[in-house]
């Protein structure tokens, strides 16, 4: 992973070029970077800030032979390598909030989007989109993404090195991404769950269909997040915002 990189001083968004790449037949691994996003997308359609010099923007193709509905694992295993990666280069503690967000003391540093290309029922590819919040100061966010929002700087009261950081990403991808591919998603659930902030708590969960309270047991195979409601009965939530109502 990262061994064909393509560079961009400004984009509308990484994720777009490199789906593009992968519809022109881009090999696996590549990666599409960019300093800044005009654009930059999030999960729910929402917007990403991406200033730039700041933070790392970029989208990454992978190619793996598995079935359509285990695709969200992958975006699992990304928060996974994401987080290896930061807390190796900073020391700081980082916690996952299912499915994907990335919070430092409560903050998001870092989200993931991955979307996927497929044709009769195969995956042809899958563009995995990371950004990371590494040099912002407060200022630098919008006004109102100060109470929600952080960086790795803001946090450790220092600047951090960007190309050190998408190399131990890209480290930790392709290490976790093997294993994956010789061993399954257990492994990989199970770290994740060891980062996972709202594991064995309270938690609101608000999709498409309503809202759900109950107590977060954890994640199946396909990375659906499992619900205890107060009736006893486990829901299963394939997409939604969550909050977590007791620490
Ligand atoms: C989220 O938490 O909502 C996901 C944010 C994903 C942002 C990254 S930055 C690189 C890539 N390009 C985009 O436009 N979005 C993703």
């Amino acid at each position: 992973i990262g061994k064909t990189i393509h560079f961009y001083e400004s984009l509308p968004s990484t994720q777009q070029v490199a789906k593009e790449l992968a519809l022109n037949g881009a090999t696996e691994g590549t990666l599409v970077i960019s300093d800044e996003q005009t654009l930059g997308r999030g999960r729910l359609a929402r917007a990403w800030h991406s200033p730039k010099g700041t933070g790392i923007w970029t989208s990454i193709i992978i190619r793996p032979k598995i079935p359509i509905q285990q695709a969200p694992q992958l975006t699992l295993l990304t928060a996974v390598a994401a987080v290896q990666a930061i807390e190796e280069q900073t020391d700081i503690d980082v916690s996952i909030k299912w499915p994907n967000d990335l919070l430092i003391n409560g903050k998001k540093v870092c989200g993931i989007l991955t979307e996927l290309q497929a044709e009769e029922n195969q995956i042809q590819s899958i563009i995995i989109g990371i950004g990371i919040n590494v040099n912002q100061q407060l200022t630098d966010f919008p006004e109102e993404l100060h109470s929600i929002a952080t960086s790795l700087s803001m946090e450790v009261n220092d600047k951090i090195n960007r190309a050190k950081l998408v190399q131990s990403l890209c480290f930790h991808l392709e290490k976790l991404y093997e294993t994956y591919l010789t061993l399954g998603f257990q492994p990989i659930k199970l770290l994740w769950e060891s980062y996972a902030l709202s594991i064995g708590k309270q938690i609101t969960a608000r999709t498409l269909n309503g809202t759900y309270s109950g107590i977060a047991l954890g994640i199946n195979e396909q990375g659906v997040l499992l619900l205890e409601t107060s009736d006893g009965k486990i829901q299963h939530i394939y997409s939604a915002d969550i909050e977590i109502d007791a620490l």
